[in-house]
């Protein structure tokens, strides 16, 4: 009899001790040497406390401005947001090794530049018969297009311009120059890629 006493005295204790330390709600629970699970050291992926020098609490630094990603060299596009790069753009062109396969330019354009600029570039797509901001051009055969340089599609692909959102979500760097292909058939002012060998494409730095 005194030894079962003793045993549920036991698991009582025990019980209380252990849900004692239970995390629950906003209570992290308590961890055993917490100064060995995280490093005193600056580490980039080890985030236990926030850090005080770096922004946003990161251990993590930011890449330095410009920096590119190993591989991504080719397709980086060196211009920002802004007027300057939009006009520095005009010297942006296809990228050398640009090729298009089973009309992929026109397919992409089907799906993201219809529903604005219409199947042929009329500026008849739904959306721009629902009333949104046209173009102050009235279509893609227009003068506009046929001259504009493919650089500052290329640009506003990326970016963005008024009423016409950044497709980068949606087309990846030589899709872009895929679509700006099938843009430059449309407006009847050449299709074929100008001067791919000087590319500025594929040195960023310029
Ligand atoms: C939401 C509607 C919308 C969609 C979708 C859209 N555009 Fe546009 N696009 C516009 C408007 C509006 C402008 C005029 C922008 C301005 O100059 O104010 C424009 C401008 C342009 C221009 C002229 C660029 C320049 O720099 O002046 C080109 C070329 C173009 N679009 C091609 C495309 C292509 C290619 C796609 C598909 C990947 C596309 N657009 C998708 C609305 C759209």
């Amino acid at each position: 009899m005194k030894s079962v006493l003793y045993i549920s005295a036991g698991m009582i204790a025990l019980a209380a001790v252990s849900t004692g330390c239970v995390s629950r709600g906003n209570n992290t629970g308590w961890e055993y040497a917490p100064d060995m699970a995280y490093s005193k050291g600056y580490e980039p992926y080890n985030q236990g406390d926030s850090n005080t020098v770096n922004p946003y609490g990161m251990s993590m630094r930011e890449p330095v401005a410009g920096t590119v990603a190993i591989g991504k060299e080719a397709t980086h596009y060196p211009y920002d947001n802004s007027a300057d790069g939009y006009e520095a753009a005009k010297s942006f062109t296809y990228p050398a090794d640009f090729e298009d396969k089973n009309e992929r330019g026109k397919y992409l354009f089907g799906i993201y530049c219809t529903p604005c600029h219409g199947a042929n570039g009329g500026n008849d797509g739904e959306i721009f018969k629902k009333g949104l901001g046209k173009p102050a051009w009235p279509n893609f055969q227009d003068k506009y297009i046929k001259e504009i340089p493919v650089g500052q599609i290329y640009h506003t692909l990326t970016y963005g311009k008024n009423n016409m959102g950044s497709h980068a979500y949606a087309l990846k760097p030589m899709d872009r120059w895929r679509v700006i292909r099938y843009v430059k058939q449309l407006s009847g002012a050449g299709a074929e890629p100008a001067a791919a060998k000087d590319s500025t494409a594929v040195k960023p730095n310029n």
